[in-house]
């Protein structure tokens, strides 16, 4: 690129010229996986929200986190309840998240689940689930970040939903991936 300075990039956006959409369009470039975290509310309510925020923190102890949106109407529930349950969620389960991802009053309507070991729903299909007692959360800007412990876990396997670039994929690359060698990251 003639006439630039090295190291100049033409289309930094600065944080004090920031706006919302610029910010999390530059977001989308981090491929997700998809998880619905689930809890239980008063009168055994089950209460879920598509949430790509999942990320493993811990071994030992094992610690997992997420976080949610403080305009959530869920917010309540995941505070009081001290428990939420992460489901990973499948290629074929692309319109399960969709319907998580709206703020409608009943979600679980014809939707099958099984309480996990701390009461939560775990959803049958999903490539694994983590079932957790929140361990610490945190008030972070316009998000509270929620750290589980975990108390069970199942891995099923399959292809994962993946999220990029505000879209949904499944890679076909990601099919079948080798697992059965320790990763070579910490
Ligand atoms: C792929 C994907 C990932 C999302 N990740 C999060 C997330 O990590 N945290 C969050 O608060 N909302 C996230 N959302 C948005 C919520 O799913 C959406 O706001 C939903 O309405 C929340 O449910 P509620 O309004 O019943 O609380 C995500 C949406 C999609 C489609």
């Amino acid at each position: 690129m003639a006439g630039m300075a090295a190291g100049t990039a033409p289309e930094t956006t600065t944080t004090q010229a920031l706006d919302g959409r610029t910010l999390r369009s530059a977001l989308g470039h981090f491929a997700t996986g998809v998880t619905i975290v689930t809890g239980i509310g008063t009168r055994g309510r089950p209460v879920g929200v598509t949430a790509n925020s999942f990320a493993s923190v811990s071994l030992d102890p094992p610690l997992v986190s997420w976080s949610l949106s403080r305009e959530s109407p869920n917010l309540a529930t995941f505070r009081e309840g001290g428990r939420f349950a992460i489901n990973i969620l499948s290629e074929d389960q692309q319109s399960l998240s969709a319907r998580f991802a709206r703020p409608v009053e009943d979600k679980f309507a014809s939707v099958p689940w099984f309480p996990g070991t701390t009461g939560c729903p775990i959803l049958p299909d999903g490539l694994a689930w983590f079932d957790c007692r929140v361990h610490a959360s945190h008030d972070v800007g316009d998000h509270v970040i929620f750290i589980g412990r975990v108390v069970a876990f199942e891995e099923r396997g399959g292809a994962p939903l993946v999220f990029f670039g505000g879209r949904y994929l499944s890679a076909p690359d990601l099919y079948e991936p080798d697992l059965s060698e320790p990763p070579s990251v910490r």
